[in-house]
């Protein structure tokens, strides 16, 4: 990567100055959420199917490698920026890969939807016991950051369905021992957890009888389209999601489109920017997904939505978008349930709403603060130091934005976090801040691969490595 070393959790800097225009097509990389899925959900399923992604990031790139180590990847080919994994399930549904092994330490590195979603698919799953052998517990593990991150309230849920679950003080490392059948049952969560729903629903596959699943708000609902397009018994209902277990499911080849996530930061660069016009030919626009399109027209974001293609192969809604220069930018108050529907995207929300006149506020975000970092306190401490009259709330932030202040050099902390780090390059790029220097530009490569290189592109400027 030419943005550093990032197997060392540090990079070079990079210097971002202001764009003088944006302009030009980004294909983006492979949607996140989806790309975990479709890897997992196949290598559960029978048969054998390849799963075709645009430049992964690091956590799509830890699911391939503990799939891997699970032997459920049978090829990884590459060409022109394309990945085609194949991943092998087992012969029939009751033999799955998952289900044989145990034993294994699985490295999940800093994906949280990695590790969580593998908590359920090994819960159910059948342990190799032998007459001389118990079957053995496989342990999951992750860096600094995911090891920091709460796993109970994926391990709590599970053990009342009877599975063999122990965290380690709440956190990672995990222990899992899995076992048959599981006991399908009703479920409230706490939080409006998309990875949570989806540890609890890949258990339930192995569960007797039905699991309901209800959260506060609704998330994101690639588990249910993907399980139930690959054959199984689960659907989802507003903020209820239904397992009919057990459940077997058939392998199916899937191209997984751009991740809107990605999408956002340009949609925000070219809203802010006063000279922009971007476009993003392959998104996925999921309705569960597709809130931070609708909150920056709410703000005055000029955003066209093309191409609806057509989904028959693909469990997935996919569209183009055409983003040009906001006239205006009106401040936007942000809570309850459309926080989970916003929940990656709230980093760059907070960019546009430094730059949008008059007060902005974020409730009901406390979820941010247990993100790959606590996201409330990197992203009130870096609109600080752009002299952004910033409050720092317990769960959330309020902004007093659209100030003509003169723009401050910026010296940006990411904390490790992927989010924070294009947020902040992004309000550079749009000339929100002045010019930023990113201390670890490389972090961003694990959902954006590549994103200095479109930066790069759309705004027609080599953004120099800084010197330390
Ligand atoms: C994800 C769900 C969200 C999101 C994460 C990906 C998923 O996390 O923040 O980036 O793919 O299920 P939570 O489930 O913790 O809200």
């Amino acid at each position: 990567m030419s943005s550093g070393d990032s197997a060392s959790g540090q990079s070079e800097r990079r210097r971002v100055v202001r764009a003088g225009r944006l302009r030009g097509e980004i294909d983006l990389p492979s949607d996140k959420s989806i790309a975990h899925r479709a890897l997992l959900f196949n290598a559960m399923a029978a048969g054998s199917a390849e799963v075709t992604l645009r430049r992964p990031g690091a956590d799509v790139l830890s699911t391939i490698r503990v799939l891997r180590d699970l032997g459920a990847v049978a090829g990884k080919e590459a060409s022109d920026g394309l990945v085609t994994v194949t991943v092998r399930g087992g012969g029939t549904h009751d033999a799955a890969r998952l289900s044989g092994g145990g034993g294994e330490r699985l490295d999940c590195a800093n994906s949280g939807t990695t590790m969580r979603l593998l908590c359920g698919a090994l819960a159910g799953r059948a342990g190799k016991a032998t007459e001389s052998h118990d079957p053995e517990a496989t342990v999951l593990v992750g860096d600094g950051s995911l090891s920091s991150r709460p796993m109970e309230r994926v391990a709590a849920p599970l053990r009342a369905m009877g599975a063999d679950v122990a965290t380690t003080d709440g956190h990672a490392p995990v222990r899992i021992l899995g076992r048959r059948p599981l006991r399908g049952m009703h479920h409230h969560l706490p939080v409006a957890s998309a990875q949570v729903v989806g540890a609890i629903t890949l258990a339930a596959l192995a569960a007797e009888g039905t699991t309901t699943i209800d959260t506060p708000a609704e998330t994101r609902d690639h588990t249910e389209r993907l399980l139930a397009w690959l054959g199984a018994g689960v659907s989802r209902d507003g903020k209820r999601t239904i397992i009919e277990g057990p459940a077997g499911m058939q392998a199916r080849p899937l191209v997984v489109p751009g991740d809107i996530s990605s999408a956002a930061a340009w949609l925000v660069a070219a809203t802010l920017h006063p000279d922009a016009e971007l476009r993003l030919p392959v998104v996925s626009l999921n309705p569960t997904r597709v809130a931070i399109v609708e909150v920056l027209q709410e703000m005055g974001a000029d955003i066209e939505v093309v191409d609806h293609a057509g989904t028959s192969d693909s469990p997935e809604p996919v569209g183009g978008l055409i983003v040009r220069t906001a006239a205006t930018l009106r401040p936007i108050s942000l809570g309850g349930h459309r926080v989970a529907a916003l929940i990656d995207e709230l980093p760059l929300i907070a960019v546009a709403m430094a730059a949008a006149s008059g007060v902005s506020e974020l409730r009901g975000a406390g979820e941010l603060r247990v993100k790959e970092s606590d996201r409330i306190a990197q992203v009130v401490r870096n609109l600080a130091a752009m002299d952004v009259d910033v409050e720092e709330l317990t769960d959330g932030w309020r902004i007093v934005g659209g100030r003509s202040a003169r723009p401050v050099p910026l010296s940006v902390g990411t904390g490790g976090d992927h989010r924070v780090g294009m947020a902040f390059s992004i309000a550079a790029l749009a000339g929100i801040s002045g010019p930023a220097t990113i201390d670890d530009p490389s972090c961003i490569d694990v959902s954006y691969p590549g994103f200095w290189e479109d930066l790069e592109a759309a705004s027609g400027t080599t953004m120099a490595a800084a010197t330390r």
